[in-house]
This record gives C-alpha cells, structure tokens and sequence, in this order.
C-alpha cells in the first residue's frame, strides 16, 4: 500500500486593492457583470469575466429558467461563447463574482465554481493547453486566486480515458 497526497497552494488578498491591474480590472468587470444575470428563482446573481491570451474579454452570466435544470452557471455560459467567439484561442484568467439579491451575507466572500462548472473549466484548460487562472472574489472582501482550475479537480475524468 503506499499513501499519496494531492495539495495545492493559493493566494488570499484581503482586497481587491492588492491585485495587479489586470487581475483588479478583470475582477472589477466580473463584480459589474452580475448585473446582466438572469436569475428570479435564486437570486444569486453570478458574473465571470475572462481575459484571452490575445487580449479578448468575455463575459458569462448565470441564466436560469422556469425549468429549473436548464439553466446554466455563469461559468459555462462563459466558455461556451469563448469557444465559439474564440476556438483558436484561450482563457488566460478568469475572474468569478456573485451578487446574493438574497443576502444575509453581503456578498463579502469569494464562491467556487460547483462541480459541473470544474469539470467543463478542467476540459477547456486541456483544450487550450496551458493553465486557466481563476479570480475569485464577491462584492468586496477577500479574494483567492487559483493558478490553474484543474487543482479543483483531483481524479478528474479527462478526454485521455476515452481513446
Ligand atoms: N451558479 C453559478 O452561475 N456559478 C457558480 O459557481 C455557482 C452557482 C448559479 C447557478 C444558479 O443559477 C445560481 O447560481 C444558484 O445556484
């Protein structure tokens, strides 16, 4: 038997302040886009903003829908236009806010991407062949930055397991 660890490293700011420029404007942009959410069933609001390799900015808003399964995070509704704006390209980083219309918390800590979101972010990183960054921050408070996405998948299941 032998025991294997999986461990990553991250980094915490305590405000939006301490990001570099292109990080501070890209969370700032994610922070505003939770405006275009499409979300009366939870009123979570959820804004993603990306920045290519050549420079592009795309945005993704969670659109939620009567049926409720159908709707789609902002996450994935955001790769699914850099796919199809961009398919040559790839997401340097992504920057993740929310807007909780439901609050109790103020929207003051940073959210994670839910599962579906990590496997879909896991195969776009693949895709693209080099680390896709992620931003993660709410309205105000601290904020985490995550070097590739694929740390928040271990054992994930990849393209490679089906040929
Ligand atoms: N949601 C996202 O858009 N991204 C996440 O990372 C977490 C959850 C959406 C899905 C749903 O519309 C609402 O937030 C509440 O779960």
């Amino acid at each position: 038997m032998k025991e294997k660890k999986f461990e990553f490293s991250y980094e915490v700011y305590d405000d939006i302040k301490e990001l570099n420029k292109p990080d501070a404007e890209l969370l700032s942009k994610a922070r505003h886009s939770t405006a275009g959410a499409y979300a009366p069933y939870s009123r979570f609001h959820v804004g993603a903003v990306a920045r290519t390799v050549d420079g592009d900015l795309i945005t993704g808003t969670n659109q939620e829908n009567a049926s409720f399964p159908v709707g789609i995070c902002a996450e994935r509704s955001l790769l699914a236009s850099a796919a199809a704006l961009f398919p040559n390209s790839a997401i340097e980083t992504m920057a993740i806010s929310y807007d909780n219309k439901n609050d109790g918390t103020k929207s003051d800590r940073p959210i994670s991407p839910c599962g579906m979101c990590r496997q879909a972010l896991q195969e776009y990183e693949v895709r693209g062949k080099r680390p896709l960054r992620l931003i993660l921050g709410g309205q105000s408070g601290k904020i985490i930055v995550v070097s590739s996405t694929s740390q928040l998948l271990p054992f994930a299941f990849t393209p490679d397991e089906l040929v």
